[in-house]
């Protein structure tokens, strides 16, 4: 038996148990993956790791612990909140990123840009162009320490969540405000991953009312920022363009290749054509 703060006796139910009741719960809002949620969710609200769950699973929930997880699971369930907006953090790569709904949470096929990165030659200049949470950037910046990078974003809101990030993970990004390369000079490498659904497209509830809609569309074809950014890279003699894409965008993209460019595309985990590359030969 637990004693809460007012003093009352509480006994709570076992961490296997209100793992149960959730599960049921995220089964009935037809969530994609309800088990995984359930527990990040009860991680979270206890303030331990998934593993000490299954090591302490009779440990009972109770009182604020209790509380925050029922709220959880109703904003996951009723407000289809996406798990990274309620628990404010998004593994990526080897960092840990606060993310919130002023930036699109990072998915894991775009740690395939910051691989595409990892040989670029020592001193590079970089861009990640639409930062958002500072993913690519940072993660970049962390394995590769010796390049100079900055990244952009036409969101403030967006640059401040990145901000706050550079500055708690100590890792030295310039940040700049403006659409594409938002007027730096000249760089080495563009790395990106830019809006691109196209309008009309249907996506899960979770995205549509809760990502910023400027991080996902790009006009009827989502080659809107793409068809600028190709240009813009090579006008401040970028030597390496790493582009995420769509689904089916690749052809498309590889053909906006500017003359002597050559190009290649990598599949991402599921083996979905997702990084395009383009280099000036
Ligand atoms: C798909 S999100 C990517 C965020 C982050 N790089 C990631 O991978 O998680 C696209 C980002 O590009 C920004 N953006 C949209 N149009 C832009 C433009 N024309 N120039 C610069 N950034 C732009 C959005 O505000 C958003 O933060």
């Amino acid at each position: 038996m637990r004693t809460e703060p007012s003093g009352r006796a509480s006994h709570g139910v076992p961490v296997r148990e209100a793992l149960d009741s959730a599960l049921v719960a995220l089964r009935g809002a037809r969530v994609a993956s309800p088990r995984l949620d359930a527990e990040v969710l009860l991680a979270h609200a206890l303030g331990i790791t998934r593993t000490q769950l299954f090591l302490d699973a009779d440990r009972p929930v109770t009182g604020p612990a209790a509380h925050a997880f029922r709220d959880a699971v109703r904003r996951r369930t009723v407000l289809r909140e996406p798990v990274a907006y309620i628990t404010g953090t998004k593994g990526f790569r080897r960092l840990d990123l606060d993310v919130d709904r002023r930036v699109l949470i990072p998915r894991p096929e775009t740690e395939h840009l910051v691989e595409a990165a990892l040989t670029l030659p020592q001193g590079a200049r970089v861009v990640d162009v639409g930062t958002g949470s500072g993913a690519v950037a940072l993660a970049l910046k962390d394995e590769r320490p010796d390049l100079e990078v900055h990244a952009t974003d036409t969101s403030e809101d967006a640059l401040h969540v990145a901000y706050a990030n550079a500055r708690r993970l100590n890792l030295d990004i310039t940040f700049h405000h403006g659409d594409l390369l938002a007027r730096i000079p000249e760089v080495d490498a563009v790395l990106s991953n830019p809006p691109y659904v196209e309008a009309g497209a249907r996506l899960a509830p979770e995205i549509t009312q809760h990502e910023p809609a400027d991080a996902l569309y790009a006009g009827a074809d989502g080659l809107d920022v793409v068809r600028r950014l190709i240009p813009a890279a090579a006008a401040v003699n970028a030597r390496f363009v790493a582009l995420e894409v769509g689904e089916g965008q690749p052809p498309a993209v590889r053909a906006l290749a500017p003359e002597g460019w050559a190009t290649d595309v990598h599949a991402d985990l599921a083996g979905i054509d997702r990084v395009v590359l383009l280099w000036r030969r």
